[in-house]
């Protein structure tokens, strides 16, 4: 279940990195984000139909975020049903917050995928009042855009890449070692720097587009 839990994380990891250069392309204007956007849905043409790369990847996403849930509310219940006795002393201090930050950050970041597909794939949500659905049409930027000129939205969206940034910090640090990197106190101390640079990178790079389009830098 630990091996399930390590190999779709890292997966997540990949796409997430991924999602983050593509948002990158903000910064290079209307067209080149756009056009990253349809590029996304042509990949693999003329072998695959339109979109077929695209819907591939997301079918395996979707069952890598249910092997991942499965596995995560495995161990939980098999950690809860382990003892019929409480322990007298309980994992505290770093251990106990890293445990319940896993459990309900994951939670957490089920709802905010929730709301996020709904806002930018399914549903396309214009919660910009100043922006008509007109002048956002059919262009993934400007609905981006949009979005980020409203400042609660932006704040809500940077609390959920904290959620995500403390998620990835300790599930790289742990997927590294139950991929087997875990010999010596060196390898410990790796894995540890690898979860930090991963989580910082991560979060930062998809807080720079909100953060540059409510501060008006990017229109
Ligand atoms: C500020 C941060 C983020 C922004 C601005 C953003 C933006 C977007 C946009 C514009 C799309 C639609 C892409 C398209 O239809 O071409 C999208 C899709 C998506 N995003 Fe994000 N995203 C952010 C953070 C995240 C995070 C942290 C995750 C995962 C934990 C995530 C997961 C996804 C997924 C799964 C999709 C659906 C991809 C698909 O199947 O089409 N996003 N995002």
């Amino acid at each position: 279940m630990k091996l399930l839990m390590a190999l779709t994380g890292s997966l997540f990891v990949l796409f997430v990195l991924m999602h983050m250069y593509g948002n990158l392309k903000v910064f290079a204007g209307q067209e080149a984000f756009d056009s990253y956007a349809h590029h996304l849905r042509t990949l693999g043409e003329p072998i695959l139909p339109y979109s077929g790369f695209l819907w591939i990847f997301r079918i395996v996403l979707v069952l890598s975020v249910i092997g991942h849930a499965y596995s995560a509310f495995y161990l939980w219940s098999k950690a809860h049903n382990a003892r019929s006795t409480r322990y007298a002393v309980r994992a505290a201090g770093a251990a106990a917050w890293r445990t319940q930050t896993m459990r309900w950050g994951g939670v957490a970041l089920i709802a905010f995928l929730t709301w996020h597909l709904m806002h930018f794939t399914t549903n396309k949500i214009n919660v910009n009042s100043a922006v008509s659905d007109a002048t956002i049409g059919d262009s993934p930027y400007q609905l981006v855009v949009a979005s980020f000129q409203v400042w609660w939205i932006t704040v809500f969206y940077l609390a959920a890449l904290v959620a995500v940034g403390l998620h990835l910090q300790h599930g790289v640090w742990s997927a590294v070692q139950t991929l087997g990197w875990a010999g010596t106190p060196g390898a410990r101390r790796i894995s540890q720097l690898l979860g930090n640079a991963v989580a910082l990178v991560v979060s930062i790079g998809f807080a720079l587009p909100p953060l540059f389009i409510m501060f008006g830098f990017v229109k």
